[in-house]
């Protein structure tokens, strides 16, 4: 075997380690939880979990066999896009493996040539991959500002022939870093003036916001003005996959031209089994998200900040604390592991330069107490 690749593997990871950016894997097992996407504690819920042992039959298939097109697809797959997409309000929906395979699937096959794909600064990077892979036109405007996007919408239609081009406009609902929440009324309302088709990724709004979780879509009435949503069930939904959302007509387009859909062995039922009974507990009459919205309200009163370091306004499960420089982040946030919070450090590039950050995420399993030291340890480490 040739060792000098993975000599200049070593190097290349030695420079990330000399610049703060190594990444490594850890198992917190004991720490209390303020870092994973489970909001809703779907993941550990034993009454998910019963409902998922008494669904799941003994001669059902292990696997799903293959790709959707041929042995993968299932009656259970399409009884579920059906039921997701009447729950969510929407005209039809496609179940994909995971939110980056259906934001990567979705982009890469939506826009042609002439077209052009407009996204807030701050977007997922599973968006960013599947712009990149499709041939269209890229333009990125201020985050979360209606203003900018119509700047730059005015200008891709001043420049197109005969305004031929589509123009696809991409926003989070919630977004994944800052935890803010999208202007998706004044979005939406620019992109209808310039005929632009607008993308939502609900990711980290499904399950937390709307009437019983349907998103933020729904709770702003604009179902209509959307061309196309992304539920992923990966975080507050406590499995794994996602769906997109929109008319029939953009299923069949998927089914067609989507390479991440096409390309890769369906999801097989029971992991279809465990979006299904986490959905229905959402629509159990007993189940509210009353208590995680009081513990966010909690986190945030009387927080202190002081100097370079602040919190992101945000209404969300996702509360981030900005701690300039990547090393001083990191150090806060293996402090913070040593007495006991699962607290990780989001480091530049991932953020902007001098925006890295502590990304706390709030549960229903986190108690009031928990919430309550981690803002005493976090005062202790960075003021006292
Ligand atoms: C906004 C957003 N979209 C999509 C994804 C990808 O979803 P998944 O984890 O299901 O691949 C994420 C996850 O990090 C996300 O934050």
């Amino acid at each position: 075997m040739n060792q000098s690749i993975n000599r200049y593997l070593e190097e290349v990871l030695d420079r990330r380690k000399e610049q703060s950016l190594y990444r490594y894997l850890q198992v917190n097992d004991n720490l209390v939880d303020f870092c994973s996407n489970d909001y809703l504690s779907f993941a550990r819920s034993s009454v998910i979990r019963e409902a998922i042992s008494q669904a799941s039959k003994a001669d059902q298939l292990t696997g799903s066999t293959g790709s959707r097109s041929i042995s993968g697809n299932t009656t259970y797959a399409e009884e579920l896009e059906s039921m997701l997409a009447g729950f969510h309000n929407a005209e039809a929906g496609l179940l994909f493996n995971s939110g980056y395979d259906a934001n990567v699937g979705l982009f890469s096959c939506i826009a042609r040539k002439e077209d052009t794909l407009v996204s807030d600064e701050l977007i997922h990077a599973s968006i960013i991959d599947g712009s990149r892979l499709s041939y269209a036109g890229r333009l990125r405007f201020a985050h979360n500002d209606a203003g900018d996007l119509e700047k730059k919408l005015q200008h891709v239609r001043s420049r197109s022939t005969n305004q031929a081009g589509n123009i696809f406009v991409a926003v989070e609902s919630v977004y994944s870093m800052d935890g803010d929440i999208a202007s998706l009324k004044e979005i939406a309302a620019v992109c209808k003036k310039y005929d632009a088709s607008l993308i939502v990724d609900e990711a980290h709004a499904t399950g937390v916001f709307g009437a019983q979780g349907r998103g933020l879509v729904d709770h702003f009435g604009l179902e209509d003005e959307v061309f196309a949503r992304v539920h992923t069930f990966g975080k507050a939904i406590g499995a794994h996959g996602a769906i997109v959302l929109g008319s029939e007509a953009l299923r069949n387009y998927l089914i067609n031209f989507a390479r991440s859909f096409i390309f890769t062995t369906a999801l097989p039922v029971h992991s279809l089994i465990a979006i299904r009974c986490a959905y229905e507990q959402l629509m159990s009459d007993s189940f509210t998200t009353d208590y995680i919205h009081k513990l966010i309200a909690y986190f945030k009163r009387d927080f202190q900040t002081s100097g370079d370091v602040f919190l992101i306004e945000s209404t969300s499960p996702i509360q981030s604390l900005v701690i300039p420089g990547n090393q001083r982040a990191r150090d806060i946030s293996r402090q913070l592991q040593s007495r006991g919070f699962d607290v990780r450090a989001i480091l530049s590039p991932s953020v902007p330069v001098g925006k890295e950050r502590l990304r706390i995420s709030l549960h229903m399993h986190n108690t009031m107490d928990q919430v309550g030291e981690l803002k005493q340890a976090l005062n202790e480490l960075l003021f006292a």
